[in-house]
């Protein structure tokens, strides 16, 4: 399929649109950020649109474990000009890209001005370079969580029917709603039964959310049913939509992609949403 990177131009000829910068996160883990983050990549990757995948689970990062790759650098490399950029962009063969985290927003935070604005400049190329760049986070309200979180232009919380899931999604929610102002979530149900299970699911967080933390908007993107091809893949290394482009989660994701690729027409950042992304990460707290 042919997909045009359209660029149209407001009154003072700022590009309206640019990269989409979204974080995949959650209140608790194991509830399915990585497949669904891998997944979407490679979905919105066949369409035509430039994908990059930003393994920001420090620590636990599996993006790699689940498409059984093995990257040898990762962006602190290039702050030590061992690497160019184009290095430790790791290109699947599945037509998009991921970018291996650093160790550590911390390590972010405590680099030099100046090797600041190199790291800045480095990134600076990939905004022409991407469409959509997402970040699969860890889970929970660590620091590392919330700043990833705050610095993105759109948050998509995963949760499950369970529960501790319900808590842990409000929890993280009050947090960056009460503490960083932060007021829009979108959110997939996955591990549910079905659509009806979904929308019970969203109905619970969202009955929380209005009765306790006025001005939050949640908005249901979509939802992925329990499924054991899920479980297939992640075994066989391969992102389950290209082993079973038939399987439930597969048409379901395929939905929630559609609804993804309208974020395409939000303005950008003056100076590009990536960049807009790295300069919030370091820049924190100053
Ligand atoms: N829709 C699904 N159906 C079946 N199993 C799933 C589904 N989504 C995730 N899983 C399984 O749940 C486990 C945790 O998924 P993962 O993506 O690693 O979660 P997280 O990144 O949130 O910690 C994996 O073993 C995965 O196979
Ligand atoms: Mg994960």
């Amino acid at each position: 399929m042919n997909y045009q990177y359209a660029y149209s131009s407001s009154e003072n000829n700022l590009p309206l649109n640019g990269p989409v910068v979204c974080s995949i996160t959650s209140g608790k883990g194991g509830v399915g950020k990585t497949n669904l983050s891998v997944n979407i990549a490679y979905l919105l990757g066949q369409k035509g649109y430039k994908t990059m995948l930003l393994d920001a689970d420090l620590g636990l990062g599996n993006v790699d474990v689940l498409l059984g790759l093995n990257p040898r650098f990762n962006i602190f490399h290039l702050l030590s000009n061992e690497v160019k950029l184009k290095n430790i962009i790791y290109k699947t063969k599945y037509n998009f890209n991921i970018l291996p985290a650093p160790s550590g927003v911390c390590d972010l935070l405590s680099l030099s001005p100046g090797q600041k604005l190199e790291f800045l400049e480095a990134m600076d190329s990939l905004e022409d370079e991407v469409d959509f760049f997402l970040v699969d986070t860890g889970a929970g309200i660590n620091d590392n969580v919330l700043y990833f979180n705050m610095a993105a232009q759109h948050r998509i919380i995963v949760l499950t029917p369970e529960p501790t899931s319900l808590t842990d999604s409000y929890a993280l929610i009050k947090v960056l709603h009460l503490d960083h102002k932060i007021n829009k979530f979108y959110i997939i149900v996955n591990l549910c039964r079905d659509y009806k299970n979904a929308k019970d699911t969203f109905k619970r967080l969202y009955l929380a959310c209005d009765h306790f933390l006025k001005g939050v908007s949640l908005n249901l993107l979509g939802y992925v049913p329990r499924d054991m091809n899920v479980r297939h893949s992640v075994t066989e290394q391969v992102p389950f939509c290209y082993r079973y482009p038939d399987t439930l989660a597969t048409k379901s994701l395929k939905s929630i992609v559609t609804n993804l690729e309208t974020f395409k027409n939000y303005k950008m950042e003056l100076d590009g949403n990536i960049k807009f992304f790295w300069k919030k990460l370091l820049f924190l707290g100053q």
